[in-house]
């Protein structure tokens, strides 16, 4: 809310705006542009998923009898046991060692916690959920999987492997609290007017690709915009208060349940 990014291509034309578009995609590497003032607070979450995903899996038990997300570890007891494991590994075992700074150990061993608390919400029904996706929630009027479904919106074939449940969840009742840099939509205006709103697939001095809202690739010079707008409202409705607390389980487990690949 309230953070509108207007970019005017016209100036593109003259060179001054690329590294104001890499700005944009926060953690996409790039540019970083203006002065950082201060350490930025931990992200948990990111610390995370860029740290411990890739073993432990986005719920936490992707490592055999180990099972991050339930509040209750066969190592440690308390808090600082927990911190000392993430910041010093566990000997002799695939348990790394990590090099973060006090408060991003604390940050992360409080997202292991509030994990716990989230992981009671995957214990639906997931091929009800199925059946609700595919049928009364209309999700595949903008969303794919395992290619059925819409180009509209992500291809959610992979979801379950990427996102946690609770951001699954959050993504379907509040789409606005946090949309990926993958997933951004722009608003193009030509310089006889046209306006355009799609799915940004690629952008750079010269030209712009956006799926459109009617599934059409659409691929214009940078020459011909007036006008290029990141729309922060996320184009998926709130699905709050239209699906009873079951149907959501449901619905949250079946998209856990896409690991991408055949099944
Ligand atoms: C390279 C793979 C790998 C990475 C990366 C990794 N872990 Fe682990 N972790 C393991 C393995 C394997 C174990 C099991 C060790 C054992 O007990 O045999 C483990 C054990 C743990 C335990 C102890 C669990 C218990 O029940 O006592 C905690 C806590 C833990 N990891 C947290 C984390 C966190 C947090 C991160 C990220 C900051 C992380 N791990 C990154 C592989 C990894
Ligand atoms: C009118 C189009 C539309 C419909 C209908 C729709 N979505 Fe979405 N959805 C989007 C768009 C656009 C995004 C990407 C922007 C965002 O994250 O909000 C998105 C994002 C998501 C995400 C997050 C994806 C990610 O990569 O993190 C999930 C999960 C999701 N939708 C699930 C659903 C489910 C489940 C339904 C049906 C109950 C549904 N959507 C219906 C358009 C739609």
């Amino acid at each position: 809310m309230g953070r509108g990014h207007v970019l005017i291509l016209a100036a593109l034309a003259l060179g001054a705006a690329t590294p104001v578009l890499f700005a944009q995609g926060r953690g996409g590497g790039g540019g970083g542009g203006g002065p950082i003032i201060g350490p930025p607070p931990p992200n948990a979450a990111r610390l995370y998923s860029e740290n411990c995903l890739q073993c432990h899996g986005p719920e936490g038990d992707a490592v055999a009898d180990v099972d991050l997300g339930h509040g209750q570890f066969r190592r440690a007891k308390t808090d600082a046991e927990v911190e000392r494991i993430i910041l010093h590994g566990i000997d002799n075992t695939g348990m790394p060692p990590h090099n973060f700074t006090e408060p991003e150990a604390l940050s992360v061993v409080n997202y292991l916690r509030s994990m716990a608390d989230r992981n009671a919400s995957t214990k639906g029904n997931a091929s009800h959920g199925e059946s609700i996706f595919m049928g009364a929630g209309n999700c595949t009027t903008c969303h794919r999987v395992n290619g059925k479904g819409s180009r509209v919106g992500p291809d959610l074939s992979e979801i379950g492997r990427l996102r946690h449940s609770n951001e699954i969840e959050q993504s379907i009742v509040d789409p606005d609290a946090q949309i990926l840099p993958s997933n951004r939509y722009v608003r193009l205006v030509t310089k006889d007017g046209a306006t355009i709103a799609g799915r940004l697939l690629n952008h750079d001095t010269f030209s712009v690709q956006v799926i459109d809202m009617k599934e059409q690739l659409v691929s214009m010079p940078t020459a011909n915009l007036r006008e290029f707008t990141f729309i922060d409202k996320s184009q998926m409705p709130s699905y709050k208060g239209k699906l009873s607390t079951q149907d959501l389980t449901d619905l949250v487990s079946y998209l856990v349940s896409l690991k991408g690949g055949p099944q």
